[in-house]
């Protein structure tokens, strides 16, 4: 099994092909699927400045779209003093994929800081969920 260093590793070497010349901060995220499998993103921004999707969303929505459904680990990694964490909107888009038990799904956040490792039950307390 894939150890969280080695998936911040992916997600820092795909920071280097983000797309942000609006807000010029790059973010890679890298994500971990129950089979194994690894999908990275990087945030792709866009003249019309709602349309940017960030790191997190776009290797889910690449894992999704070869057919996973289980998210094992997600790490995301920008240049920061200290370490870039996960926005709302990527957190509840975790949650779509995430195992019933939240403290299960881990989150690694990364940057020039050291590394903070958190389960998306505590990103994410008392979670919507329609079930
Ligand atoms: N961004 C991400 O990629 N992930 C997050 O969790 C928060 C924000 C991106 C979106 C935008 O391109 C840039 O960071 C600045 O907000």
């Amino acid at each position: 099994m894939i150890t969280a260093a080695k998936l911040l590793e992916h997600a820092h070497q795909a920071a280097a092909f983000a797309h942000c010349p609006y807000s010029h901060f790059a973010v890679g995220a890298a994500t971990l699927w129950e089979d194994g499998s690894i999908t990275t993103g990087t945030n792709v921004e866009n003249a019309a400045s709602p349309l940017a999707v960030c790191a997190e969303r776009n290797a889910i929505a690449t894992a999704v779209g070869l057919g996973h459904r289980r998210l094992c680990m997600v790490a995301v990694w920008a240049d920061v003093p200290d370490v870039v964490t996960p926005c709302g909107g990527c957190r509840q888009v975790m949650l779509e994929f995430a195992p019933p038990d939240l403290a299960e799904l881990k989150v690694v956040m990364g940057g020039r800081g050291e590394t903070r490792i958190r389960t998306l039950a505590e990103l994410l307390p008392e979670s919507f969920r329609t079930y």
